[in-house]
C-alpha cells in the first residue's frame, strides 16, 4: 500500500505520518524532512535550497524528483510509502503518476487533512518553541500558506476525479485524527 498524506502546513502531515508509519510498517517520506537535511548537512543541493525553503516556495521539481525517485525505486520500500508533502503541484502529482508506474505500483489512498489558516498560525508557533525550524515563523508560515492555496489545492480535484481522496477534518485532537485514519486504512 502506498499513499499520500496532504494539507497546509502544520496540519498534522508528519504527525500522522509518523504515526501511520509506526503502526503499519510503512515508510514515510517526507520531502521536507529530506531536503532540511541537506542543508544541515551543507550538501550542493543545501546550499541551493535553503533560502528558496525559507522564502516559503517551492523548491524546484527536479530536486524533488530525484530524491522521490531513489525511494520509489529500492525495493526494501516497495509498496509501503507514505508520501508526506509530494506531491505538491499538478505537475509533480503527473510526475509522480510517471515514476509509480515505471517501477509498478500505485496510490491506494490519498488523505487530505483540512485545517484553518488560525490553526495553522498557532500550531507552526507552537513548534517553533519546541524545534526551532527556520521556516517556522509566523510570516513565512503564511506564505507557505499561500503557497499551498496556490500551488498543491488544484491537485486535490486530480485525486478526486480518480476516486482517492479522503477529506479528514484536521481541527480535532491528534488521537480522533489517528483513529479515523486507522480505520480508512484497515479498509485497504
Ligand atoms: P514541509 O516540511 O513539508 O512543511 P509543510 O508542508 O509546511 O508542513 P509542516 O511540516 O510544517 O507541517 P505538518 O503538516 O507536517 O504538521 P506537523 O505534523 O509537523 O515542507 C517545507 C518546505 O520544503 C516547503 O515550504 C518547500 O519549500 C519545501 N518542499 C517540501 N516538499 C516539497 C515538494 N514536494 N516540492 C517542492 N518543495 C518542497 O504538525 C505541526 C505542529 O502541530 C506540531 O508541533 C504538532 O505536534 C502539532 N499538531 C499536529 N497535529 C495536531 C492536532 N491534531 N492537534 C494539535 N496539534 C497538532
Ligand atoms: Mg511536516
Amino acid at each position: 500500500m502506498n499513499l499520500i498524506i496532504f494539507g497546509p502546513p502544520g496540519a498534522g502531515k508528519g504527525t500522522q505520518s509518523k504515526f501511520i508509519a509506526e503502526n503499519f510498517n510503512l515508510f514515510q517520506l517526507s520531502t521536507g524532512e529530506f531536503l532540511r537535511k541537506e542543508i544541515v548537512d551543507n550538501t550542493e543541493i543545501g546550499k541551493k535550497i535553503s533560502s528558496i525553503i525559507n522564502s516559503g516556495s517551492l523548491v524546484s521539481d527536479n530536486i524533488v524528483s530525484d530524491l522521490i525517485e531513489k525511494i520509489i525505486s529500492n525495493t526494501k520500500f516497495n509498496n509501503r510509502i507514505i508520501f508526506d508533502g509530494y506531491p505538491r503541484s499538478l505537475a509533480q502529482a503527473r510526475n509522480l503518476d510517471f515514476l509509480l508506474k515505471k517501477y509498478n505500483q500505485k496510490i491506494n489512498v490519498v488523505l487530505k487533512l483540512s485545517v484553518s489558516l488560525e490553526t495553522v498560525k498557532k500550531r507552526i508557533s507552537e513548534r517553533r518553541a519546541l524545534e526551532k525550524r527556520e521556516d517556522d515563523n509566523e510570516e513565512i508560515a503564511i506564505k507557505r500558506y499561500k503557497t499551498y492555496e496556490k500551488s498543491t489545492e488544484p491537485v486535490i480535484e486530480y485525486y478526486k476525479k480518480m476516486n482517492l481522496l479522503k477529506v479528514i477534518d484536521g481541527e480535532r485532537t491528534i488521537d480522533q485524527i489517528n483513529k479515523e485514519i486507522s480505520d480508512i486504512i484497515a479498509l485497504i
